[in-house]
Order: structure tokens, then C-alpha cells, then sequence
């Protein structure tokens, strides 16, 4: 935003997009209030606006496993009803990070490789086989089965446990580990403890996840190991148009599908990325909203990746024939494609890099309330470990590294730029309301476009400007996606179908707020 010239007012377009709505017969709603506001890279956290009342120290306390109650968020057609892990027996097998790293193998770091580039390595295509092969045989009751870490995901994102189990149950406040800050650490302790099983089940203590490394030319596509279809790697529930060789969509859009007439291409995909990892340059733009011990999960909002494309490709991969894109379009499903692990360690690597890239204020949250907050685990020898997010920040302390791997969206080249031909000052801009004259809530059933004026105070140079679109109110289950563009100046090029022209646009953020409607 801050390449706006001041004297012009920019519109703002939004384009809804929705799918299988149809089955309920209803018409989708979603409501959209704007905000304009400075917010300052070094703006503490204590400052924001949206935050709410905090209950006891503000942090998340790893949850406690007989808490997990069946979910009443989970579909009627859910293969599944329940996604809670098995009670241990005997307290005993409860131990801290520390005890667990007494009883585990880190002395060499583990090193996660491309997806792609295994395929040259027929042993550790094997191995890895073979270590999801036998997690698969694990009777369904033992902790470590595939089928109980698939459960895993699904209860930390069902509402299967209560945020404060001395004050709320899970009906009333769930944990929720996506749409803010807890979502990049749990992600990485989760596939942690997975890779430590997958290696103790092939007695490789050294064994490592490959990353499906989608914002890398070579792996634009669904790596191969995963789409052979006599492997335990393959599974049944996915988007078998997307096989290989078909180019994957980071900003892949249900509605939109295939069709949605942009080349997909390398570069698009590439410009994705850059605006994704580069413009996020604060913890909460990158990271997602704060998520503190009172606060209700139905006020967060993603950070940069989560939503795209970490989002995007979990829809591209889910089987469009299933009610919501199961397995890997939902939530609940997800973990239950082995396909699951590799992208969730490529989001766990941009982590690690976005934190590498130039920026003062690429840092992770210093917050205790952050830092402190955690989840529980079964780790490889069934013992159940409750571990903090300030344990995770470095993947060395958990005994990882990544294959270094060339990062091409970083380029300048990727930068989306305004087209200089529109901004001569006898440019047509199209008729539509002022922010003011805008009557909230706005119904997304067609595009909607306003000015919004930019403050009068230009932004510093340590300041972001953020757009702030807050008050969405959607069904809940279904993904809903729907694009906003900045500076659309009314020669119609902001259209799905040439959405791929990303110079046309300027540079913005949006942080997205959520409220959730149940479907009755
Ligand atoms: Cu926990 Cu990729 O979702």
C-alpha cells in the first residue's frame, strides 16, 4: 500500500467464492467491514485494538488428554465420530521435553530433503514406505498407529478440547491450533514427534520427512512418491487430475477450479509466494493473530502462509468429489493423507527461512504468553510429552535441519508492480461508493468495490499501513475464499481470469478476522 500515490483513492474489489453450498439449498452470506489503520511494525501486541479480555496469565496450556471429548464439529459424513488419543494407563508415562530428550536419539541432526529429489534415492524411498507401512499395521489402539496421529490434527482442530479446561468445555471455548500464532509451532512439534516414530519403527533413529517443496520450480507439481498407486504412500480421497504433470495453483480456488483461465505457471506461482513471505515482514502478518488463554478462536486470523498456500494447497490436493474436499480439504481429514506430513514440512521450513530474510522485525513473538502456551503429544515410545512453543523455535533443539534449497520468490523480480500506465492523472476510475457511503454489512453474492481513503499521515518508514477487513461471518465446515485487490482501477483486469497479471496490483496485507456461523 505504501506505493499509493496519496492523492489517489484506492477501491477495493471483493470477489466471493464458495463451494457446495448447494447441498444445504441456502444462499451464502459472508459480511465484510473495513477498517483502514496504521499499525506499526513495532507496535506491541498489548496495542491491538481486537484483542480481548485474557484470562489468567494469557498463555495456552498443553491440554490435557482425558479432556478430549467427541467433537460436535466434525461432519454427519465423517468416516470418523471421535479424534481423541487412547488415556494412558499409568501417570508414569507423562514427562516433560527434557525427559523425552533422555530417552531419544538427537545427537545427529536429522536433514528433511525435497520431496522431489528422493526420487533418486530408491533406499529412502523405501524406508519411508516402510516406516508408513508399519505405523498403518499398528493396531488402531496404540497411540502411534497412523490412524491415532492422523486423530491427532483432528482434535487440535475440532474442538475436541477445551482452551482452559478449569473454566470452559470444549463447547464452550475449543482449542484451536489454525487461524493464529499457534499455528506454525504446533504444526512443527506434531510432525516432530511423527518423524521420531517413523524413525523408531524402521530403526533409524536418523531418518527424515521429505518436504513437498511446491514453492521451488521443481516441485510445482504432486511429488511422485505419493501418487504411485501400490505404495502406503498413496491414498484414495485426492484430486487425481492434480496428479503429475499438472502444475499445482498456490492460490488454487475451489469455485474457480481449473478453469479459472490463468496459466498457472512458474512464475505466477512464484509471484504468489514472494508477496506471501516477503510483504508478511511482522510476526502477527506472518504468524496470524494472537491467540491468548480466554480469547475465542472465532476472532483470529491467519498469518500470511496459512491462508495461502498452505490453504490453497490442502484444497488443491482434497478430492473434489467429497462434501468438503476430504481428506486434505479438511481439517479433520487431512492428517489421514500421507501427503499431509511433506506439506506441512515445507510450511514448517518457511518458518525457518522467513525468520533468515532481511527485515527487523522478522522475529518470532517474544510474548510469554506465546512462548509458554503448548499442546501434548504421544512421542515414539508411547510416552505422553507436554512440550512449550519456546522449545521449538530453533529445529536444532528437536534435532532437525532442512536441505538448504534455492528460495527464487525472494527476487525483486516478483514483486508485484503497478502498471504505470494507469497512474497518469487522467485515469478513469470507476463509479463506486466511498467507505462511508458503503452500507455494512455487505452480502458477498457479487463483487463489491469502494474507495477507501488512504490517512492523511503518510506511513513511516519502520510503519506498515494494513487493511483491515474484519466481522466475516461464513458457515462453518466450508473453506471460504474470496480475493481482495487494492488499487483495481476499473479497466476490469482484477477478474479471476486475469488474476495471474499480478502487476496490475499494488502490494497490500489483509488480516482476516473470522466469525463463524453454525449451519443449523
Ligand atoms: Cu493443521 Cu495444514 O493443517
Amino acid at each position: 500500500m505504501a506505493t499509493l500515490s496519496p492523492t489517489i483513492p484506492s477501491t477495493v474489489s471483493s470477489f466471493p467464492t464458495h463451494e457446495r453450498l448447494g447441498m444445504f439449498g441456502r444462499l451464502y452470506t459472508l459480511s465484510v467491514l473495513l477498517y483502514l489503520f496504521m499499525g506499526t511494525s513495532a507496535r506491541t501486541l498489548g496495542n491491538d485494538p481486537f484483542e480481548l479480555p485474557i484470562l489468567g496469565d494469557g498463555s495456552i496450556p498443553p491440554p490435557e488428554l482425558i479432556t478430549c471429548q467427541n467433537s460436535a464439529q466434525l461432519p454427519s459424513w465423517a468416516k470418523l465420530n471421535n479424534c481423541c488419543p487412547p488415556i494412558p494407563e499409568n501417570s508414569s508415562k507423562m514427562i516433560t521435553f527434557k525427559e523425552h530428550l533422555n530417552t531419544t536419539d538427537n545427537t545427529k541432526l536429522r536433514v528433511r530433503q525435497p520431496a522431489h529429489e528422493v526420487v533418486k534415492d530408491p533406499e529412502f524411498i523405501r524406508k519411508l514406505e516402510r516406516a508408513i507401512q508399519a505405523m498403518k499395521d499398528l493396531p488402531d489402539s496404540d497411540p502411534r498407529s497412523f490412524k491415532q496421529q492422523a486423530k491427532v490434527h483432528c482434535a487440535y482442530c475440532s474442538g475436541a478440547y477445551p482452551q482452559l479446561p478449569w473454566i470452559y468445555s470444549a463447547a464452550d471455548n475449543p482449542l484451536q491450533i489454525h487461524y493464529g500464532w499457534l499455528f506454525f509451532p504446533f504444526h512443527r512439534w506434531y510432525l516432530y514427534f511423527f518423524e521420531k516414530m517413523l524413525g523408531k519403527l524402521i530403526g533409524d533413529p536418523y531418518f527424515a520427512l521429505p518436504f513437498w517443496n511446491w514453492d521451488h520450480p521443481d516441485g510445482m507439481q504432486m511429488p511422485r512418491i505419493f501418487t504411485d498407486n501400490v505404495t502406503s504412500l498413496f491414498h484414495k480421497f485426492r484430486n487425481t487430475g492434480h496428479f503429475a504433470p499438472t502444475m499445482v495453483d498456490l492460490n488454487y480456488d475451489e469455485e474457480a477450479g481449473d478453469d479459472a483461465g490463468h496459466q498457472i505457471s512458474i512464475k505466477y506461482n512464484l509471484h504468489i509466494m514472494h508477496r506471501q513471505m516477503m510483504y508478511a515482514n511482522t510476526p502477527e502478518l506472518f504468524m496470524g493473530r494472537c491467540y491468548r488463554a480466554g480469547n475465542e478462536w472465532s476472532r483470529l486470523g491467519g498469518g500470511s502462509i496459512e491462508n495461502v498456500p498452505h490453504n490453497t494447497v490442502h484444497d488443491w490436493v482434497g478430492d473434489p468429489e467429497m462434501p468438503n474436499g476430504e481428506d486434505m480439504g479438511a481439517f479433520y481429514s487431512a492428517a489421514f493423507d500421507p501427503i499431509f506430513y511433506a506439506h506441512h514440512s515445507n510450511v514448517d521450513r518457511l518458518w525457518s527461512v522467513w525468520k533468515t530474510l532481511p527485515g527487523k522485525f522478522r522475529k518470532d513473538f517474544t510474548s510469554k504468553d506465546w512462548l509458554d502456551s503448548g499442546f501434548t503429544f504421544y512421542d515414539e515410545n508411547s510416552n505422553v510429552v507436554k512440550v512449550t512453543i519456546r522449545d521449538c523455535l530453533d529445529t536444532k533443539n528437536l534435532g532437525y535441519i532442512y536441505k538448504d534449497v534455492e528460495n527464487l520468490w525472494v527476487s525483486e523480480d516478483f514483486k508485484p508492480k503497478p502498471r504505470l500506465a494507469l497512474k497518469t492523472s487522467n485515469a478513469k476510475f470507476p463509479a463506486a461508493p466511498t467507505i462511508d457511503e458503503t452500507k455494512f454489512p455487505l452480502v458477498l453474492d457479487s463483487t463489491k468495490k469502494f474507495y477507501v481513503m488512504r490517512p492523511k499521515q503518510k506511513p513511516k518508514a519502520n510503519e506498515n499501513l494494513i487493511l483491515l477487513i474484519e466481522d466475516i461471518e461464513f458457515l462453518s465446515f466450508f473453506r471460504v475464499k474470496f480475493d481482495v485487490f487494492v488499487n483495481d482501477e476499473g479497466d476490469k483486469s482484477c477478474t479471476r481470469t486475469t488474476q495471474s497479471l499480478l502487476e496490475a496490483l499494488q502490494p497490500f496485507q489483509v488480516v482476516k478476522l473470522g466469525k463463524q456461523k453454525n449451519p443449523v
